[in-house]
């Protein structure tokens, strides 16, 4: 005889649990897949100082052999034997100390590429500071005044040693932040030029035709590697910090159209989240966004790169590549974290009385004919610097009548694109597309020196199109 009531007791009990355990947990409560990030992996610098409010490393630029394409040696140019060089990671306001020794056959130094860190600190040869011949030293130390994703390479011959491997990463964490769901992972994009014996190509290879284009390297590189796979797990978030450290190449990247929520870029947090389906990054340009892995457990997929128009020819007859491998692991889904949406006051520059200059990217020849690019029509060894004050605003209206984009970078300092619908966001790289004008709005706070800025595709700059501003109290 059935027992009636013994059944809706069981029934009662099961009826629940069951339910229960079907419901997927949320973001916070699982962990990445073991070793996620393996392949992706960064090298950490060892700590010389027990203040924890100060790290101090040592750093040398090193060649070192290493195997980019299978089956080859590759001598690489290096920060501390590693590609990319080590992650240096800080809180606002630390103070960071390298010990720097320079190991390569050519003369370099260290730009800290975002940092609005003193004028004698910003690593520009013959302007900031001397060369680091090759055997010499020195020590750089400053504080670091702004969260953000920055980044650090050579201010000689950038060109050449940027595209060699000297490029690594440089966050700095504000603990006062909102909370950012996701576990961080940095993605230094780039892209070397080899042959197909692994050598590296000559740095002026490609003629005045390479000048003008730029160099793109022959293979893409995501921290150094070919193809790494990254693992994921159905909704369980990853915070991706990107930067574009090639010499040359934008990187127009997507994954399957699955939205990414932009919180922050150059200079830290934006205003507010923006949700996109793609990321452009320009040289030097970096992005902070949540990724929510879309994909069924156990899948496969590829994160691409697809070709930018930014010029002449850019496009032309180029598809796009896989960069990285997409392993969804064979776990639950499990329900994404919410992102927050208001992220920071920013308040925008105040323009009215602002002083107002025109930058014109020009592109013409020299007198033997080769690519001789400038500001203004001047090539960057004829500029005289602008002057400046301390504390004042100012709109800077870039010109290019060019066929080709620059990416324009401006030393030590942040500023704000005008014109623009987008959350505000400090920025101190932007793309000025061909044939287009893009505003800017910058305000020199109290660090006078003669700063850079130019454009950020390197064979660009090397070629003239740079110049100085001299910031006087
Ligand atoms: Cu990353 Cu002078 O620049
Ligand atoms: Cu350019």
């Amino acid at each position: 005889m059935l027992d009636i009531r013994k059944l809706l007791l069981f029934s009662v009990l099961l009826l629940p649990t069951s339910l229960w355990a079907q419901a997927p947990l949320s973001a916070a409560q699982v962990s990445q897949p073991p070793e996620w990030d393996k392949d992706l992996a960064l090298n950490i610098p060892q700590d010389l100082n027990p203040d924890p409010h100060i790290l101090e490393i040592n750093l040398e630029a090193v060649v070192k052999e290493m195997e980019i394409m299978p089956g080859k040696k590759t001598p690489v140019w290096t920060y501390n034997g590693s590609l990319p060089g080590p992650l240096i990671k800080l809180n606002v306001g630390d103070r960071l100390i390298v010990h720097f020794t320079n190991k390569l056959p050519a003369p370099t130094s260290i730009h800290w590429h975002g940092l609005r860190i003193p004028n004698n600190m910003d690593g520009v040869p013959d302007m900031t500071q001397a060369m680091v011949q090759p055997g010499g030293q020195f020590t750089y130390d400053f504080v670091v005044p702004d969260a953000g994703t920055f980044w650090y390479h050579p201010h000689v011959d950038s060109a050449a040693q940027v595209g060699y491997g000297l490029y690594a990463p440089l966050v700095v964490e504000d603990p006062a932040a909102p909370k950012i769901p996701g576990d961080e992972l940095i993605l230094m994009f780039s892209d070397m030029s080899l042959d197909d014996k692994g050598q590296l190509q000559e740095p002026k290879a490609g003629g005045r035709f390479g000048d003008l284009f730029g160099r793109e390297g022959t293979v893409i590189l995501v921290n150094g590697k070919v193809m790494p796979t990254l693992q994921m797990r159905k909704g369980k978030q990853q915070r991706w910090r990107v930067i574009n450290a090639s010499r040359t190449r934008y990187f127009t990247l997507r994954y399957k159209r699955s939205p990414l929520a932009i919180v922050g870029g150059d200079g830290g947090l934006a205003e507010r989240t923006r949700t996109v389906d793609e990321i452009k990054l320009v040289p030097a340009e970096r992005y902070d966004f949540v990724f929510t892995p879309p994909d069924a457990p156990n899948t496969d997929g590829k994160f691409r790169w697809y070709p930018t128009d930014r010029g002449y020819g850019s496009t032309y007859n180029r598809l796009a590549e896989d960069i990285m491998n997409i392993r969804t692991v064979n776990e639950p889904a499990v329900t994404p974290e919410p992102v927050p949406q208001q992220l920071r006051k920013i308040v925008s520059l105040d323009t009215k009385g602002a002083k107002e200059r025109t930058l014109n990217l020009t592109i013409g020849y020299d007198k033997d004919e080769n690519v001789s690019m400038g500001i203004n029509g001047v090539h960057y060894k004829d500029a005289a610097p602008f002057m400046a004050k301390v504390g004042q605003t100012e709109v800077w209206t870039l010109r290019n009548d060019t066929d080709f984009s620059h990416p324009f970078h401006m030393h030590g300092f942040f500023f704000q694109v005008l014109g623009t619908t987008d959350p505000l966001l400090w920025k101190d790289t932007v793309d000025v597309p061909q044939h287009s004008v893009v505003k800017i709005a910058l305000k020199f706070d109290d660090r006078p020196g003669m700063w850079m800025f130019h454009c950020h595709i390197l064979d660009h700059a090397e070629v003239g199109m740079m110049g100085h501003l001299h910031l006087e109290r």
